[in-house]
């Protein structure tokens, strides 16, 4: 969904100013289209929101839901320290190989790994190994599993670690009862509720505009 002119200028000059694109990223959205992804990566301010968040949780490990062509996934892991590690899960064999490539390209190859598959088969089998707890999860793939993502950043994450949601408003959608039917707004209640009732998570959301339209981030910190 498209928003105004206006709410365009705005994040261009936010983003010119504060998130500047540098090559790799600009090569990231160039090759996304060129493969013909869909557009609907966050944006630069977007992608800088995501990276400061990383920063202020001094996140060393990063597990990010739904890669696309690897946009989001380098403002994050250009977070990291060198020894950090992001693991990025993609249901799209064709995504995640542009990805990969972008990624590459980005010099990240080494802290970002990308596994294909449907996330709630992939999260069960990250789960199996026992790794260190993510710091930062960012929710970002088929929304009608919001709320099983959510059950799974908490198994895989510490006290203090955050989980974020993207496409949480979608034009107001989620508070259109005509609406209430679709499996994209049911699966972003669904998480919104259960971060509201759950006693191990607390949290908030936030309406944003720009130059992708109405929409929003749920944020959310794991208390114990
Ligand atoms: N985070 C990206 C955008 C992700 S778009 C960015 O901002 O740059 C959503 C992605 O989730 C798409 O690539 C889609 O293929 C993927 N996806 C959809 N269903 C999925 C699932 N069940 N498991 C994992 N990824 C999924
Ligand atoms: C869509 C998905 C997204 O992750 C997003 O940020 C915007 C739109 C979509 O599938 O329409
Ligand atoms: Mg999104």
């Amino acid at each position: 969904m498209s928003g105004s002119q206006l709410w365009d200028d705005v994040d261009f000059y936010f983003s010119s100013h504060l998130a500047p694109d540098d090559e790799a990223l600009q090569a990231a959205l160039r090759d996304s289209e060129a493969a013909g992804l869909p557009h609907v990566n966050v944006t630069a301010n977007q992608g800088k929101f995501l990276q400061l968040l990383a920063q202020i949780q001094d996140a060393h490990n990063i597990l990010e839901i739904g890669t696309l062509g690897g946009y989001s996934t380098i403002w994050l892991g250009r977070a990291l320290p060198a020894d950090g590690r992001l693991i990025s899960l993609e249901y799209s064999p064709r995504h995640a190989e542009v990805a990969v490539r972008n990624i590459a390209r980005a010099g990240l190859e080494k802290v970002v790994e990308v596994r294909v598959g449907a996330a709630l088969d992939s999260l069960p089998q990250l789960a199996d190994e026992n790794p260190a707890p993510f710091d930062l999860v960012f929710i970002d793939a088929d929304k009608v599993n919001n709320a099983n993502y959510v059950e799974w950043a908490l198994k895989l994450t510490r006290a203090g670690s955050l989980i974020i949601i993207d496409n949480v408003v979608r034009g107001g959608r989620v508070v259109d009862a005509a609406s209430y039917d679709d499996p994209d707004v049911r699966g972003n209640r669904a998480a919104i509720e259960l971060i509201g009732a759950h006693p191990r998570l607390t949290g908030t959301a936030i309406q944003t505009v720009g130059s992708k339209g109405h929409d929003g981030f749920a944020l959310a910190r794991v208390l114990a």
